[in-house]
């Protein structure tokens, strides 16, 4: 039997249900601060993510899928959605029109990781991204954005920020880090070993105990930002503080995608295992630079779907619409052409196979239909249906036309 591949899950019962309740939430808590839908396709030329999320990154150095298609090109499922946004933005040129521009997305995502709790390699994110702003107003109303989110939710969380610094202040901070790194090169993890190479901050987010306490006295770029950097953080953490929303600055919080300057952040839940990211992002002021675009100012943050489903309570779903089941062969054209008038107005399940009347109500009852309609050898003589209102539980026996004008 052919199985799904590992770390790719289907969505069906329950299951898709929280996922669309989450989508719809999200997107018309999106809409309310002026983003606006856009899709990008998965597929994608791989330099797109090279140059974006990094070389240098777990995601592009070790878990995309990547391959040559039928025409020669080397293409990528795409990792994350903020890459195929911004070179949607520049495609279309909206970098050189300037303003602002707001998109929010959602669709899978592909990582070849070890999947385990939490973490797969078909995932789901829901994203937005702001163009054209540089304020910290826009961060702090992201932010706000994904409290939104996940108030409506019901998902407790907590904010982790840091600030990473610009191309001013990142690069001498980077030179400190590696002097200090250096010097204590012989007791570090071998991924430490190769983040210095690559990547020095990642280092601070290693997940060893042993190098987490060699790093305990390591510079911390919070404490070398640069003036601009430094004030923008200050007033973020007054915007936040002022909105109520409330934080706590982990100056070892990194990101694990290249592009990121200045703010950066991270929503976390409890009691969730190991993975508990439920969302992140941050500002990533010379990305659209970066792929040939003017620069723009930007940015952004994504939600992880799966790992917010699973602490999602559905709100109780309520009876609609009408459920159509024969006793007899008979009985199932009279109740396909009734199925399609009520389908005008309503929504409707039809059974195209005769069953006795509990498994009509059975099957009713679990699709949460408000109406069950039977027609049996009688009603059909009649002219008549048997309907049950599933809610009040009353049940009679009706004409068609009364049926049908009801
Ligand atoms: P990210 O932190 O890589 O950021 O992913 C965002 C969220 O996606 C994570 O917090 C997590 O909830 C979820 N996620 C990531 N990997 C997996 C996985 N293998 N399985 C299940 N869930 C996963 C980004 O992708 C950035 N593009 C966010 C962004 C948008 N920054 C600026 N704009």
């Amino acid at each position: 039997m052919i199985q799904s591949l590992r770390g790719m899950n289907d969505l069906f019962d329950e299951e898709s249900q929280r996922f669309t309740y989450l989508i719809e939430t999200a997107s018309t808590i999106a809409k309310r601060y002026g983003f606006n839908f856009i899709s990008t396709p998965i597929l994608e030329e791989t330099a797109l993510f090279k140059r974006s999320v990094g070389e240098s990154s777990d995601i592009v150095g070790k878990e995309m899928y990547q391959f040559e298609d039928k025409g020669s090109n080397d293409v990528c499922m795409r990792p994350e959605g903020t890459a195929g946004v911004v070179r949607a933005f520049i495609q279309k040129k909206m970098d050189k029109q300037g303003g602002e521009h707001r998109f929010f997305y959602h669709g899978p995502m592909y990582r070849y990781e070890r999947p385990q709790k939490g973490r797969l390699r078909q995932f789901h994110q829901f994203g937005a991204e702001s163009f054209g702003n540089s304020s910290v107003l826009e961060d702090t109303a992201i932010i706000l954005m994904m409290r939104d989110i996940f108030d409506a939710l019901q998902i407790p969380f907590r904010l982790i920020i840091n600030s990473l610094g610009c191309k001013v202040c990142m690069p001498p901070y980077k030179d400190n880090l590696v002097t200090f790194v250096t010097a204590k090169q012989a007791d570090i993890c071998e991924d430490c070993t190769r983040r210095l190479d690559l990547n020095p901050i990642r280092v601070l987010d290693c997940k060893n105990d042993k190098c987490q306490t060699l790093y305990a006295d390591a510079p911390k770029l919070i404490n070398n930002l640069c003036t601009e950097c430094d004030e923008d953080f200050i007033r973020l953490k007054k915007l936040l503080d002022d909105t109520g929303m409330t934080y706590t600055v982990d100056t070892n919080l990194v990101r694990g995608l290249d592009y990121y300057s200045k703010t950066a952040f991270e929503f976390v839940a409890d009691g969730i295992g190991a993975q508990n990211a439920i969302a992140g992002g941050g500002r990533y002021d010379r990305l659209v630079e970066f792929l040939d675009g003017k620069p723009t100012p930007a940015v952004g943050f994504a939600i992880g779907i799966e790992r917010v489903m699973g602490l999602l309570t559905l709100p109780e779903i309520k009876r609609e619409g009408y459920y159509f089941g024969s006793l007899d062969e008979e009985g199932i054209d009279a109740l396909f052409s009734l199925a399609q008038n009520k389908r005008k107005a309503t929504k409707v399940h039809i059974s195209y196979e005769k069953r006795a009347m509990k498994k009509h109500l059975n099957a009713a009852d679990k699709i949460n239909a408000q109406f069950c309609v039977i027609i049996g050898e009688n009603e059909r003589q009649e002219g008549k249906v048997w309907i049950k209102d599933l809610s009040s539980k009353s049940e009679e026996t009706i004409t068609l036309e009364a049926f049908l004008k009801g």
